[in-house]
């Protein structure tokens, strides 16, 4: 199979988490566009999805899916997103899409955050794909220095802003070998807004596309 195949295998296995749930958290990515895709047979069921991002919003709205406030809607019964890296303990690595801050509060404000990725994105250890950091745009130089100190070789994400009209750092090199507390540490620096690594609050379930089957981590 292919990466994309695998994305959209795990993406309709990913349907099983979301019978009966009303209002159903949408991520970002090229995974989350075929979940995307098969919610569309969901219509009519479902009263809609808060989405991560300006570009799933698109995709949802463009299949006829409401898509509504998180502040309208309290906490969320289940949260389906991909990542760019996944270790055994659910720790995650996202933001390469750019979504990392709408997709870390929506994460937080689910009771089931259902992960869903191809095999290539399983690691032992985080920090082989450069980690993003959306940070405030007048505090990009001074958060590269912090960071050059916490051993990370940062890279601006040049022509590129966020949804919250922000950038992006992308730090090389780093060997995460304690994601929750580098997580608390960078998130500490004044002018980032969010930092990748999602370990604070895990993924709950991981769904890994692997060959022909989907494993449930
Ligand atoms: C977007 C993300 C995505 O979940 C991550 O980049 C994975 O994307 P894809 O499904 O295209 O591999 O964090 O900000």
């Amino acid at each position: 199979m292919t990466q994309d195949e695998l994305k959209q295998k795990v993406a309709q296995a990913a349907l099983k988490y979301i019978k009966d749930v009303p209002i159903i958290g949408v991520g970002t990515g090229s995974t989350v566009n075929h979940f995307i895709d098969y919610l569309a047979d969901f219509r009519g069921q479902i009263e809609g999805a808060v989405s991560s991002s300006e570009s799933s919003t698109q995709r949802l709205k463009k299949l006829g899916i409401p898509v509504l406030d998180l502040n309208a809607v309290g906490p969320l019964e289940v949260y389906i997103d991909g990542a760019d890296e996944v270790n055994p303990q659910k720790h995650l690595i996202k933001g390469g899409g750019g979504a990392l801050t709408r997709e870390k509060i929506i994460a937080a404000a689910s009771k089931t955050f259902v992960c869903i990725v191809d095999e290539n994105k399983c690691v032992d250890i985080l920090g082989a794909f450069p980690l993003p950091v959306e940070v405030v745009p007048m505090a990009r130089s001074y958060v590269a220095r912090e960071l050059v100190k916490l051993g990370g070789q940062p890279v601006w994400r040049e022509n590129y802003i966020t949804d919250n009209h922000n950038e992006i750092l992308d730090v090389h090199n780093l060997s995460i070998l304690e994601p929750k507390k580098l997580e608390a540490i960078i998130n500490n620096i004044t002018g980032v807004v969010t930092v990748g690594i999602f370990a604070e609050r895990p993924a709950d379930i991981v769904l890994i596309g692997k060959g022909t089957e989907v494993v449930t981590l």
